[in-house]
């Protein structure tokens, strides 16, 4: 009798110890228009509310509507001595991929971690300004499976966004991934 309730309540606990740890800590947030007759930063942080609430929010304002073209290169870089280039470097075709997310499981999975919080929910075209509506970042841990891709470090995820082939604003996430 009294094993199987041990046994529960250890697997209760372990439960517990899950969900409470997160799994990725962001730590910073930076959003930059190179081209501003093309493309505005209105806001763009990582706000701490309390311990337990922590969100992302981000603004872009697009000035020559409606966008067509839109190519985006995400690479990883993990820091050693400085941040070095690490794992994934992949281009895409945004539009391409919007209309069939399947077609690539690595964009398909960032995509998911803040695609309901966005207006990014959508194909081509883009005939609106860019919105992460404060994504929470508990919302990330919860989409975040114990199997991440990646092993634990600090990480920027460095996005370039192209339109029309030239590269027009960059996106920058800086995490700790446990
Ligand atoms: C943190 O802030 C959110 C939003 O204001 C609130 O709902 C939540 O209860 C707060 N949590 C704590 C631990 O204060
Ligand atoms: C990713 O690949 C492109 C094309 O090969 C290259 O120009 C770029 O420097 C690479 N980025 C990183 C972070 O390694
Ligand atoms: C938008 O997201 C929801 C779920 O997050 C999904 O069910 C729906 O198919 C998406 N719409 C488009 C146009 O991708």
């Amino acid at each position: 009798m009294g094993a199987p309730r041990c046994l529960i309540a250890l697997l209760a606990c372990l439960f517990l110890v899950e969900e409470v740890e997160p799994k990725v800590e962001f730590t910073n947030f930076k959003c930059t228009s190179l081209d501003p007759k093309f493309a505005i930063v209105e806001h763009c942080y990582l706000k701490s509310v309390n311990r337990t609430y922590k969100y992302l929010a981000l603004k872009i304002n697009l000035l020559q509507k409606p966008v067509t073209r839109i190519k985006v290169n995400g690479a990883t870089w993990k820091r050693f001595n400085g941040y070095k280039p690490s794992l994934y470097n992949v281009t895409i075709d945004a539009c391409k991929f919007l209309k069939n997310p399947k077609s690539n499981p690595v964009a398909d999975y960032i995509h998911r971690l803040f695609r309901t919080y966005s207006n990014m929910n959508h194909s081509c075209p883009f005939n609106h300004d860019v919105i992460i509506d404060k994504l929470p970042i508990s919302f990330v841990n919860n989409q975040v499976t114990a199997v991440l891709p990646v092993p634990p470090g600090d990480y920027m995820f460095q996005s370039h966004w192209y339109a029309y082939d030239i590269n027009r604003a960059t996106v920058q996430v800086y995490l700790t991934i446990f």
